[in-house]
């Protein structure tokens, strides 16, 4: 059959069907079809909870950050009151989006013709609307989208029925509740667009098979294959973790922190939040990706990280965390390299998936997820 005439979605449920000790990569299709595109869309990201970073980035009031969610533009601002609020992004004159990127503002004002909207999303005023008969400022409210904070995380959804962010990921909290994630603080924050599809990102953050040599540069010598341990995932996420050494002090607990016992003070947390929050936490520091496609070939990341609390007094605390960062970016542009790569690979006629790794459970799991998403979303919609 020609290969756009294969149906992505029952190539994925052939895919899936197989237990994890015969399991293959994902079908080519599945990254680079427009076709499964609008399917993660319609079922995955309206339907699941999407992370648009960290809390205590918005800490005053009119701080504000936005994305587009499925097609949605969003923004997310905190209130007078103290409190986190979503809204809908877009205008209700002539309907431009209306605050952009991330920043504070002391009210919304519409760049076109500056109707103007408090911190609420109602109407605060709009310039030479007095003639109109049929206008009424008091009428207008920009329509309210569901927003949630945990573990210092902001959440969105536009999702009535996905059940709170704190039920979906309980075990995540249990499981890492002596890292305080709360009190981790954001010191760094970028937006980037890479040339890959998002999935083919996300699954490089799920395994840390591919480190001793993608990674060879950098971190790569300083992981080893048989320190890593991949667990079955749980219905809202993955999660894989991995032993560091004192080569990097601030990856180890501080000798304040006396919340993490034994192994666990040199222990990474590896979390993959379905559908696309990766997180790295480590005793000292964490960094996460929030991914969203543009695209099958292309990935909007927003990237940030920050240090825990129990480093924030060092004296030296700055200087480590500059050394992380520059690390970091070396190894993204490692991680850049190689899935851009796989991406060239997948659109290839000759792309065929292989076996996976017992290194890759947590691939295979978000395999499972996405087809689970897809089929809930199609009988839901079929009903
Ligand atoms: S479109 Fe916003 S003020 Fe006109
Ligand atoms: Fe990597």
């Amino acid at each position: 059959m020609a290969k756009d005439l294969v149906d992505p979605v029952d190539e994925l449920r052939q895919n899936t069907a197989q237990p994890f000790e015969r399991a293959h990569a994902m079908p080519p299709s599945v990254y680079t079809s427009d076709a499964f595109l609008k399917e993660e869309l319609e079922h995955v990201f309206s339907k699941d909870w999407f992370c648009v970073g960290r809390s205590d980035s918005l800490a005053n009031a009119g701080d504000y950050t936005t994305c587009e969610l499925a097609g949605q533009p969003i923004l997310v601002i905190r209130d007078r009151d103290g409190e986190l609020r979503a809204l809908s992004n877009v205008c209700l004159h002539r309907m431009s989006t209306l605050l952009h990127g991330r920043g504070t503002a002391r009210s919304i004002v519409c760049p076109y013709h500056a109707w103007t909207y408090n911190l609420d999303g109602s109407l605060r005023g709009a310039p030479a609307m007095t003639l109109n008969e049929g206008f009424c400022k008091d009428q207008y409210q920009l329509p309210k989208v569901r927003c949630e904070e945990w573990l210092g995380w902001v959440f969105v959804t536009l999702s009535e029925d996905v059940p709170p962010v704190a039920t979906q990921l309980a075990q995540v909290e249990d499981m890492v509740a002596g890292y305080d994630m709360t009190n981790y603080a954001e010191t760094f924050y970028e937006e980037h667009v890479w040339d890959t599809n998002w999935k083919v990102l996300a699954e490089n953050f799920m395994e840390s098979y591919h480190l001793p040599v993608c990674h060879a540069g950098t971190i790569g010598g300083l992981s080893k294959l048989e320190d890593m341990v991949c667990p079955p995932g749980l219905p809202a996420f993955n999660y894989h973790t991995i032993l560091k050494d004192d080569q990097l002090r601030i990856a180890m607990a501080h000798p304040s922190n006396d919340r993490l016992k034994g192994e666990e003070r040199r222990t990474t947390f590896l979390l993959a939040i379905y559908p696309s929050l990766m997180i790295t936490l480590t005793p000292g520091y964490f960094w996460y990706l929030s991914l969203h496609p543009k695209g099958p070939g292309q990935v909007h990341i927003r990237f940030g990280g920050g240090m825990s609390d129990d480093y924030a007094d060092d004296a030296d605390a700055q200087k480590n965390f500059e050394a992380l960062k520059t690390l970091l970016d070396e190894v993204n542009v490692e991680d850049r390299g190689c899935t851009e790569k796989v991406y060239n690979g997948l659109c290839s006629d000759r792309a065929v998936p292989g076996h996976l790794s017992h290194l890759e459970r947590p691939n295979y799991d978000f395999a499972q997820y996405l087809m689970a998403k897809i089929e809930q979303g199609r009988a839901a919609a079929s009903l």
